[in-house]
């Protein structure tokens, strides 16, 4: 079994992951045990939920909702603050696979002065940019505006060496896919992660005639299947527009070994697990692992890149 896991290897970041699969800053990655957790799970990346200069409590609860084709959530990103999570570092390297810190600043000076600090602590891998959360009150998605973004990577790139990734909102538009593409194309960024949770949702209980969450009236982000299609358009599309060392972590809606070959097959080198994980804690890395070889095996691939974006589509 070993054998066929080697040769479904991937990497990220310069990175060997011992899969194609970790989990998303989301659910299940804010504490010292949460992540310890990961650790001794078959993520193949440690990946912390999206930090802030300061602890942040979050929104007020109830702000997740377990759905039936997913979730909807509004957290607003309750954090440890960043400091934690450098002083985390060093306990999370005895399990032998990459660390990655999540940073959404609430300010492009909070950004600089987390990102300046964190790319000086050896044991932090490398970041994810947080560039999409839906759920902070006032803070508007940075991702939808092209201009705030392009400030964001030039101050980022001036201030690291470390590898880094941006995570994007969803787009919907190809003008807007066309204009994003063209930002990232003129930065030093080791990979995208799409797609954040589709904003500002809602779900309504008709029995209780009540939204199913409190912050911001009951709008919230939505995950797992309902966004499947749409994180997968945003995969295929930023996999041609973009250069291609920069690599696409997929992610919305994969719960199955079936869902991680589609992201394969859209052009995703590795995928992030989020509502699953909330819904089935760390055993669901494993499950999907397996499913994903098995599926793999009985396509008789021998390694990704033979799937990797190799999408058909009609003539
Ligand atoms: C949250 O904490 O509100 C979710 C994280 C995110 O959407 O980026």
């Amino acid at each position: 079994m070993n054998e066929i896991k080697n040769k479904f290897k991937t990497s990220i970041a310069g990175f060997q992951l011992h899969n194609y699969l970790f989990n998303a800053s989301g659910p299940r990655c804010m504490t010292l045990e949460e992540l310890i957790a990961l650790g001794e799970s078959r993520s193949s990346v440690i990946l912390s939920k999206s930090c802030t200069l300061l602890p942040r409590e979050g929104n007020p609860e109830p702000r997740y909702f377990d759905l039936p084709l997913g979730s909807i959530n509004s957290m607003g990103l309750p954090n440890l603050g960043y400091k934690k999570y450098v002083e985390f570092a060093p306990l999370l390297r005895r399990y032998n696979k990459p660390y990655f810190v999540s940073v959404s600043g609430l300010s492009l000076a909070d950004n600089i002065t987390m990102i300046s600090e964190l790319s000086e602590v050896p044991e932090i891998d490398a970041f994810e940019l947080n560039l999409s959360c839906p759920n902070v009150i006032g803070k508007p998605q940075i991702g939808y505006d092209f201009e705030q973004t392009k400030q964001v990577l030039d101050e980022v790139m001036k201030i690291t060496k470390k590898p880094f990734g941006v995570k994007l909102p969803p787009y919907f538009d190809f003008v807007h896919f066309e204009e994003m593409a063209k930002i990232l194309n003129k930065h030093n960024i080791a990979f995208v992660t799409c797609i954040n949770s589709i904003g500002n949702g809602l779900f309504v209980d008709a029995d209780t005639e009540k939204a199913v969450i409190k912050p911001k009236g009951g709008f919230g982000g939505l995950g797992g299947e309902y966004v499947k299609p749409t994180a997968l358009a945003n995969v295929k599309k930023f996999y041609e527009l973009l250069r291609k060392d920069i690599a696409i972590i997929g992610v919305g809606g994969i719960a199955s070994g079936m869902d991680a070959f589609e992201f394969l097959l859209c052009g995703a080198s590795a995928v992030q697990i989020a509502t699953a994980y909330q819904k089935e804690g760390t055993a669901v890395f494993a499950r999907i692992e397996k499913e994903f070889i098995e599926f793999l095996e009985k396509k008789e691939y021998n390694s990704l890149s033979e799937a990797k974006g190799k999408l058909k589509i009609y003539e």
